[in-house]
């Protein structure tokens, strides 16, 4: 018995050593140490048929056999479940923290998409100043020191002539200047007003402007290209309508409202039942504001809009206060994804 005992002891630790996952350990735990039919058990149970001298000492042979089986195999299970395991404490296999990794803002990925759809249209992109000069600003746009529209605007200033810009219009003045018609180009960036906060009004928010000079740009033009715009962005089954409306620096001017993107223009909470949205000014650009660049209004014409892109993130989104893009929580920021454009 002694030397089946050597022999199994052997072949356990044989086993053992080859033994690659948790199935292979138990089925050499069954095998050795099986209620049934494992081998220890077997000699186990016949110890009782040993001569009573013999007895104690093989029993206490057999049980440190036993011992030392169970705990081999308790190892090879926790090694298995850590095979690096290493005696610093360290364990490599351990999952690691995943990073947390960047996303683009909701404002930005929508800018991005309507920068690509006037890209598709052969806009260009322009930039300008934060801070502006009232002429950008107001003056050339043909809004004087004492128009009413200045009220509208309620600006920060930052210094005598100078104001952050209320609007992205003073890009319209800038790219004029530098460059000659025919002109087509979009104008998104930060804009500024001393607006209480609100869910509706936040400081500074964005907006896109676009323009296009040439020699017969009409209001048909305009109202083309404002169609196939919102369309792109929000399906082809809206409708965009033109209101008459004021804005200095173009004529005639516009509120450009599209039907609403939820209910289509039946009515909902979304529209205040009115099936439409209030999304843009536009117009054909004033004779004032190309005599200020020097553009001659007898031979070019344009037309001119400006669009708020957080409104249209809070639609496109059904978000119901535009504070949420100013507080960057991650768990509000971390829901947005980009989508590839359509
Ligand atoms: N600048 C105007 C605003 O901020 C929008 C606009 C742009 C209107 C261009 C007409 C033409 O309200």
């Amino acid at each position: 018995m002694e030397q089946e005992l050597k022999d199994l002891r052997v072949e356990f630790s044989n086993a053992l050593a080859s033994a690659r996952d948790e199935a292979a350990l138990e089925a050499i735990r069954i095998r050795f140490l099986g209620q049934k039919s494992g081998c220890l058990t077997h000699l186990m149970r016949g110890l009782g048929r040993l001569p009573a001298d013999q007895r104690p000492r093989m029993g206490q042979t057999v049980n440190s056999l036993k011992k030392e089986m169970d705990a081999g195999l308790a190892a090879a299970l926790a090694a298995l479940a850590s095979p690096e395991r290493r005696s610093d404490g360290l364990d490599p296999t351990l999952p690691g923290c995943a990073p947390n990794l960047g996303q683009l803002h909701p404002i930005t990925l929508v800018r991005r998409e309507l920068e690509e759809i006037f890209i598709s249209l052969g806009y260009s992109i322009e930039e300008g100043p934060e801070v502006e000069t009232e002429f950008h600003n107001f003056e050339a746009l043909n809004i004087p020191p004492d128009h009413p529209a200045r009220d509208d605007h309620d600006s920060f200033y930052a210094g005598p002539g100078r104001v952050l810009r209320t609007h992205t219009s003073p890009v319209q003045i800038r790219t004029m200047q530098r460059c000659q018609p025919p002109l087509k180009f979009i104008a998104p960036g930060m804009v500024f007003r001393r607006d209480a906060i609100d869910p509706n009004h936040t400081p500074a928010f964005f907006q896109l402007e676009g323009m296009a000079v040439g020699e017969r740009v009409s209001l048909a033009d305009l109202k083309g290209t404002l169609t196939v715009f919102w369309r792109r962005l929000f399906g082809d089954r809206i409708q965009v309508r033109f209101r008459p409306s004021y804005f200095p620096f173009v004529e005639p001017g516009a509120e450009v409202d599209i039907s609403c993107i939820l209910c289509l223009g039946k009515g909902c909470r979304a529209c205040g039942g009115s099936g439409w949205i209030e999304i843009m000014g536009a117009g054909m650009v004033h004779p004032a504001v190309f005599r200020a660049v020097g553009y001659d209004p007898d031979r070019v014409s344009g037309f001119a809009f400006g669009m708020g892109i957080d409104r249209i993130a809070k639609l496109k989104y059904g978000i119901e206060d535009l504070r949420l893009f100013w507080e960057n929580d991650l768990r509000f920021l971390g829901q947005f994804r980009n989508e590839s454009p359509r």
